[in-house]
């Protein structure tokens, strides 16, 4: 939700051209508009405007600017409207402090407003003006200031918003993520809450608001440039579709023990009194990791015979959640930022819960501020609609089920076989991949649907949501998943000939239960596209289309059964011209509430 970067390294580069590069790769946070504020040496010059990226770099084509540090941003608007005259960075009345943030305050909604307060705020240095300004606001932010009378430095505070520091050779960064500088260094700190970083070319050092200096980790970066390089793809989200026989792999990797029978699970920080002791989990997510949260409590109920809900994290956090002492409370998340998973992680935490993290993004506040969890190891996701993190989450819910279900009885031979069909996922992840020109030639059959419906049971009803998700973020078509038996109580009304139904029917135990909801379907002439497995029968005389997908333990079966979806959903958009890894009011991680 906005992207934030910066840079400071005494002449070595230029620093305009490195804070545009890096906001290239900050856009999917946010792309309603763009700036830049560059020290000259003679003073701040700032060059703004609402639009994107692309259109920033073609206004300092014609309207260049150069110096030795600077500030950047992206934009996803929330409070005031996508105007260049809102765009960040925001100045003081006399231009001398120019402030970029990621994040949004209660008190006071204008970013501009802060630069006025550290204007008017006391002390001899501008980290000194920022922590006496900071006492006057409330809220969560992440932000990056500079002054025309301090050359080089960067001041930068942290609450409750991402933000990184880079560390290069004489050369110092800051960034929403490392994205935007992994070409120029792979060492990172990641700023707690409350901390206040001051970088100059010579060094950096961070304090908390009393100017007390605070010791932080410097990390790894561990994937590389090429990991968010487009390649021959024409979209990050047709690349990430295609990452996923490898996503899967990467969230298996080295967690396999199959003559024990052992998921091996390093980070969960959990004994086995804990685990005997559980008799709750309360799974809190939103969105793509909510579909996978519900996928998971099947998976969970049934290896570990525990009880789970699935809570939207929006909806539990203000539940006041009651004392949960016994309780698991497993926070998923690809980002590891959304603002409400976040808080409901802390709710439930303050209720007495312990918190496991399933996360993508290594470093992230809900991985960091966890009692353990689960890394997925997919890499960066870029596309603004969320695939490869999806199938990853499943693939880790899987392992913990069968961690929990090792710990709670589950015999020997069951978690043998459930992680040999684990470890032949990738294999079959490729051959589901297979079927793109199946699925493109259907994309070309329903372009132009107004509304869609998608229908599943068990575990792939969260399949059925997940596909009609993705369909209306990217292509915006009206689409709805539903329990395909449910569909009779309401939905029905909804189906003529003009209706694509789009039924997920793998190999299952409520498999015949589904043809039945075809057959219904069938009879008020709805259209039907079926994703079943192979070596089912033929379902020629009941369905228009029929995507085989190869079979795989039932649980499991929604890592494969998504993928037809995420490709149709990704080609209807392209035909519809649609920008499909920025769609529309979308931003990639959502750190408002
Ligand atoms: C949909 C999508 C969103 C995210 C949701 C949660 O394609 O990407 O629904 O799944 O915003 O984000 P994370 O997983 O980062 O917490």
């Amino acid at each position: 939700m906005c992207g934030v970067i910066g840079y400071t390294g005494g002449g070595r580069r230029d620093a305009s051209s490195i804070l545009v590069r890096g906001l290239a790769r900050l856009e999917y946070r946010g792309y309603d508009s763009a700036g830049v504020a560059v020290h000259t040496g003679d003073g701040i010059v700032t060059r703004k405007l609402a639009g994107r990226v692309p259109d920033l770099q073609a206004l300092l084509a014609r309207s260049p600017v150069s110096g030795a540090s600077g500030i950047a941003h992206t934009r996803w608007a929330t409070h005031g409207a996508p105007t260049t005259r809102n765009a960040h960075p925001h100045v003081d009345c006399d231009e001398r402090i120019a402030v970029v943030h990621g994040h949004k305050f209660r008190t006071e909604t204008d970013t501009e407003t802060l630069a006025h307060l550290i204007e008017d705020s006391p002390g001899e240095t501008l980290e000194a003006r920022v922590i006496a300004a900071l006492e006057l606001v409330v809220g969560t932010y992440g932000l990056a200031v500079i002054s025309a009378d301090e050359p080089g430095k960067i001041v930068v505070a942290r609450q409750g918003s991402p933000v990184l520091l880079g560390i290069g050779d004489e050369e110092f960064f800051v960034a929403s993520d490392a994205s935007a500088i992994i070409e120029y260094t792979r060492s990172v700190v990641h700023l707690d809450d409350g901390d206040i970083a001051v970088l100059t070319p010579q060094g950096y050092h961070i304090l908390d608001r009393e100017s007390h200096v605070q010791l932080r980790a410097v990390d790894d970066v561990t994937w590389d440039l090429e990991a968010i390089a487009l390649g021959p793809y024409a979209h990050f989200m047709q690349k990430e579709i295609f990452e996923q026989a490898d996503t899967v792999r990467g969230t298996l990797r080295g967690r396999l023990v199959f003559d024990e029978g052992v998921a091996r699970l390093n980070g969960l920080n959990i004994t086995p009194d804990d685990c005997a002791a559980i008799n709750r989990i309360t799974i809190v997510a939103c969105g793509t990791s909510w579909h996978a949260g519900l996928v998971g409590r099947q998976i969970i109920e049934t290896l570990a015979q525990i009880p789970v809900t699935v809570e939207y994290a929006s909806e539990f956090r203000y539940r006041r959640p009651l004392a949960a002492s016994n309780t698991l409370t497993i926070a998923i998340s690809q980002s590891g930022e959304t603002a409400d998973t976040l808080e409901a992680m802390r709710a439930a935490r303050a209720a007495g819960s312990r918190v496991l993290g399933i996360v993508n993004v290594v470093g992230s506040t809900i991985a960091r501020e966890s009692d353990g969890g689960i890394y997925l190891h997919a890499g960066p996701e870029i596309g603004v609609a969320s695939t490869k993190a999806f199938t990853s989450q499943i693939v880790a819910l899987a392992l913990l089920g069968v961690y929990l279900g090792q710990q709670r009885g589950l015999p020997l031979e069951a978690r043998q076989e459930l992680l040999c069909r684990l470890a032949q996922l990738p294999t079959l992840v490729s051959r589901v991949l297979a079927l793109e020109p199946h699925v493109r030639r259907l994309a070309e059959e329903f372009v132009d649907a107004r509304n869609a419906l998608y229908l599943g049971r068990g575990v792939n009803f969260p399949v059925a949501l997940e596909g009609a998700l993705k369909l209306k973020e990217i292509s915006y078509i009206h689409a709805e998943g539903y329990p395909a038996a449910e569909m009779k109580h309401g939905p029905i009304a909804l189906i003529d000939a003009e209706m694509p139904v789009v039924f997920l029917a793998p190999h299952d135990e409520v498999y015949t239960k589904v043809l039945s909801n075809m057959q219904e379907v069938r009879a008020r002439g709805g259209r039907i596209i079926a994703v079943t497995t192979e070596g089912n029968g033929d379902l020629g005389g009941l369905v228009d289309h029929q995507l085989r997908v190869p079979a795989t333990a039932p649980l499991l079966s929604p890592v494969l059964t998504v993928i037809p979806l995420q490709l149709l959903a990704y080609h209807i958009a392209v035909l519809r011209g649609c920008d499909v890894d920025r769609p529309r009011n979308l931003a990639k991680s959502v750190t408002v509430e």
